[in-house]
């Protein structure tokens, strides 16, 4: 048996996609190693549920507190024992949500023991986490024209217009084909938006100076002819982030590209209308991340055709999701582990999704690097969707290993809807 025990834990400052200085560690047993570089929300758009990403004192407290504290008591831990190592993360934070040594400080460390583990045993993460058989690979959900906190500059209101091919053959067709949808997008652009000179946001979607409605028109004409060629079905989805422009003084909306407001009730109109018109069957955090009403009437009128996601209202969070599964809020929720601070945390709050029949999409950040554990986590963790954009290497990075992945399957094994 080969010696999983912790031997060495080393860490330092990188930057993520943004530019924005973050936490890197590397865990090592004797014969192996695992290295995990945290990824980061943007301002106005990190969730206000989520573990805070560091200490109160910033990245240099959190890195006080590692040095003095964490590491001294991971060391001689045996990694393969990842609820252990969670719990002890947890038990020294001593906080309901890392709010002492902060989300990121402990998903890199939870994320590199487990990386660490699984490089030790020669064996691939995924399988790690389930050992059984039994994974599936997730639809990749594109992020395709950009607006909200993600961008600059007039945008459209919502943060992310996206895509999801569905009935493809295989992980690379998939990706590609978002790859083709993005590339069709970029041209119709130049036609529609004068000023548009090419530009991107955080996540490398497009961004232009358009409303919502005019980006899921153009998404919609790119993703028909793609469609037709590829032979397959491309649906498109919302992630509103509406917390960014919901105002709570006023109960509104506010719509600054389109120049209006949508009091809540506006705003389930609204998006029924969208979900309708595009055929959409995806909207993730249509309303402010307190309104669980919302989100509900939202769900029970359209979530027969329409995965309602939970994002910033569950925040990866065990008890709001659970809060949120007894309103019949969403059909689906988003899971990034750093919004909780452990493996363990994510997975259980995935757990307690799936056995309510929610569907799991795993999710990156728009601020990122190379780490591609989220890759595996969605195989592991028979994730429906995974976001993680369409262009960039720090996106790539986690598609390319579903590619991987899907080489070491043997055969394309998408998960079934
Ligand atoms: P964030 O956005 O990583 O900037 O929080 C992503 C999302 O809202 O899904
Ligand atoms: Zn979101």
């Amino acid at each position: 048996m080969l010696d999983t025990t912790i031997t060495k834990i080393e860490y330092r400052t990188v930057f993520e996609s943004r530019g924005v200085e973050t936490l890197e560690v590397d865990v090592f047993t004797q014969k192996g190693s695992g290295r995990v570089a945290a990824p980061f929300g943007a301002p106005g758009s990190r969730g206000e549920f989520e573990a805070p990403a560091y200490a109160p004192g910033g990245l240099r407290e959190s890195m006080e507190i590692l040095e003095k504290v964490i590491i001294p008591s991971l060391i001689g831990q045996d990694a393969l024992e990842q609820e252990k190592i969670d719990t002890l993360l947890t038990q020294l934070d001593g906080t309901p949500n890392f709010e002492k040594i902060g989300g990121n400080t402990s998903a890199v460390l939870s994320t590199a023991v487990a990386k660490a583990a699984a490089d030790t045993l020669k064996i691939p993460m995924f399988q790690l986490f389930r050992r059984d058989a039994g994974w599936t690979l997730p639809y990749p959900l594109g992020n395709m024209i950009g607006g909200g906190a993600h961008s600059l500059g007039p945008a459209p209101d919502m943060q992310e217009h996206l895509v999801v091919p569905i009935g493809t053959h295989t992980m690379k067709q998939a990706i590609e084909i978002n790859l083709k949808v993005h590339e069709e997008i970029g041209k119709l652009l130049e036609i529609k938006d004068p000023g548009f000179a090419g530009g991107t946001d955080d996540e490398n979607a497009w961004t232009a100076n358009l409303t919502d409605v005019d980006a899921l028109q153009i998404i919609n004409q790119a993703a028909d002819k793609i469609a037709d060629a590829e032979g397959v079905q491309i649906r498109m989805g919302l992630d509103l982030a509406a917390d960014r422009f919901w105002d709570p003084e006023r109960n509104v909306y506010r719509y600054q590209r389109e120049g209006k407001t949508r009091t809540p009730q506006q705003q389930l109109d609204f998006l029924g209308e969208l979900i309708d018109r595009f055929h959409l069957i995806y909207v993730e955090d249509g309303f402010n991340s307190k309104d669980y009403d919302s989100f509900a009437l939202l769900n029970k009128n359209f979530g027969d055709r329409c995965l309602i996601c939970a994002d910033d209202i569950y925040a990866s969070n065990y008890e709001r999701t659970r809060i949120g599964i007894e309103k019949g809020s969403a059909g689906a929720m988003i899971i990034k582990p750093n919004q909780v601070g452990t493996i363990t945390g994510a997975k259980n709050t995935a757990s307690l999704a799936k056995a309510h029949r929610l569907k799991v999409v795993i999710s990156h950040r728009s601020g990122e690097t190379a780490d591609d554990s989220i890759a595996h986590l969605a195989v592991a963790w028979n994730a429906s969707m995974i976001k993680s954009g369409v262009r960039g290497g720090e996106r790539l990075a986690k598609l390319n290993e579903l590619i991987r992945i899907e080489n070491t399957l043997g055969k394309p094994q998408f998960i079934r809807w």
